[in-house]
């Protein structure tokens, strides 16, 4: 319980205050400007003070994230065991993000903020690792993440969150008359925001690549300086659109299905993104022990791989 919580219990054993005597509005507009406001009883004073303190619930028009039918489809983990272990790995993944967003790590990189989760090829769990991923950074305290579905051709988030058919990032992308908030979809999972794809577009590459794109981002980060934006994406040796958004970004997440991607497919992957930016490698559905399956490749590493090493 809160110190102004416990005052608020306290005060209520004691006898209220009289109430202030009502007046019309008019008489309020007339009072000189120094005049003290009416005084509200010191319970009712103090509890909406309680109220204001309190980080705001989510409101009653927030989406409900059906949290059953994304364990139905695979998307969040079967078991508690397995979320368990899953919560392990995702502290590794974050840590190094959390410190590069705030401006904290080794280097600095520009949109620290955006993150893109990405891979060479389809299938190695994007969508799995940016879902999961975006809602254990939401239980950071103090964050707010926008979890953006930027995989148009399939978008995988927008069918299993049910956001078929409400704006989405395509839609105030493609329209500069559309506030890019109208996108936004508050859930009712404390501090989780999603982005739906919105309808499908056919110059999605050329509209990632627009002016207009870097606004919409900018105003999707919002004002809030702790807010994160995390984006699914389309595979990057799949589709033109993810290397550009991804040439929007300040870190990206490239996660490598074990056993299953080829080295030659990585390293392609690798080559389309930025030396300006932050990459981490996340070895995905491998058997071995957590904690090993998160690699952090910074700039230089690239610059050297591009050095043909
Ligand atoms: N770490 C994991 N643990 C359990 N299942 C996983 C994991 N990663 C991915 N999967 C499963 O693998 C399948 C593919 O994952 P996902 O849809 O995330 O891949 P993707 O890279 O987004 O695919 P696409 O390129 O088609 O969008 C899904 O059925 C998902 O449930
Ligand atoms: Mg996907």
């Amino acid at each position: 319980m809160s110190i102004v919580e416990k005052a608020v219990e306290k005060l209520k054993t004691l006898p209220a205050e009289p109430p202030a005597p009502a007046q019309p509005p008019a008489a309020r507009e007339a009072e000189p400007a120094h005049a003290a406001p009416p005084a509200a009883p010191t319970v009712e004073r103090l509890q909406a003070r309680t109220r204001e303190a309190e980080p705001p619930v989510a409101p009653a028009s927030s989406w409900h994230l059906d949290t059953v039918a994304l364990r139905r489809v695979g998307l969040l983990p079967a078991d508690r065991e397995v979320e368990r272990r899953l919560a392990d790995e995702l502290r590794a993944v974050k840590r190094p993000l959390l410190a590069n967003a705030m401006g904290k790590g080794a280097e600095t990189f520009t949109h620290g903020k955006r993150i893109m989760v990405t891979s060479a090829e389809a299938g190695e769990g994007k969508t799995f690792t940016a879902v999961n991923l975006a809602m254990s950074l939401a239980r950071e305290a103090d964050f707010e993440v926008l979890l953006v579905d930027g995989d148009v051709p399939k978008s995988d988030i927008t069918h299993v969150f049910g956001l078929d058919g409400k704006p989405g990032l395509m839609d105030v992308l493609a329209d500069e008359r559309r506030s890019p908030g109208e996108a936004i979809v508050r859930t009712d999972v404390p501090n989780l925001l999603v982005v739906p794809a919105g309808e499908q577009h056919p110059l999605a590459a050329e509209l990632f690549r627009s002016r207009r794109m870097e606004h919409v981002l900018d105003e999707l980060g919002g004002r809030n300086r702790r807010r994160l934006v995390v984006f699914d994406s389309s595979p990057l040796l799949a589709t033109a659109e993810s290397q550009v958004l991804a040439s929007h970004m300040g870190q990206v997440v490239l996660v490598v299905a074990a056993g299953v991607t080829r080295r030659q497919a990585v390293n392609s992957a690798l080559h389309r993104l930025s030396e300006l930016q932050y990459v981490g490698l996340v070895l995905n559905k491998s058997r071995v022990p957590s904690g090993e399956n998160y690699y952090n490749r910074h700039s230089q590493y690239l610059k050297a791989l591009k050095g043909g090493s």
